[in-house]
């Protein structure tokens, strides 16, 4: 699967990008960011950078993006036919989390939310 990581933030970098890098079925074909000093800072990883996604080029994208940001980000990707893993929080408040009812149930059905941890319920 060739993957967008968008978002080189500190979660980005230091967290997807490993674990992209890890994946043997991932091929990693972009890094992106609006930021020029963080597209610089990951340009050393020898993987082209760019300004925003290229949904042409990908089949998924990794959003690790704030979350004032994430939202019309995942409506645009997975309304282009991509796969997307977002960051939690996927909103910063129910009214702009209403957004995602714009998604169709197939377009839902690519979108997952990435939760690194889990709480474990305890047992009495
Ligand atoms: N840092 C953590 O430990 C951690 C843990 C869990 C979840 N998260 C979540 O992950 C997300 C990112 O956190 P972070 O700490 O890496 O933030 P960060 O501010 O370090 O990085 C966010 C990056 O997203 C970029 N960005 C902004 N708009 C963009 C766009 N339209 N397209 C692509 N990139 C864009 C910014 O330029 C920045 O480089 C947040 O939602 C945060 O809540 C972070």
């Amino acid at each position: 699967m060739r993957v967008a990581l968008a978002g080189l933030g500190d979660i980005g970098l230091g967290a997807h990008l490993p674990a992209l890098l890890r994946h043997p079925a991932v091929q990693l074909v972009r890094l992106v960011d609006p930021d020029a000093g963080r597209r610089e800072i990951a340009a050393a990883q020898g993987i082209p950078v760019a300004a925003d996604v290229d949904p042409g080029e990908v089949d998924g994208v990794v959003l690790a993006t704030p979350p004032w940001v994430t939202p019309d980000l995942v409506v645009r990707y997975a309304r282009a036919g991509l796969f997307v893993l977002a960051e939690k929080p996927v909103a910063t408040s129910v009214e702009a989390a209403g957004v995602y009812g714009q998604l169709s149930s197939e377009e839902r059905s690519r979108v997952q939310v990435g939760l690194t941890y889990k709480s474990e319920a305890k047992r009495s």
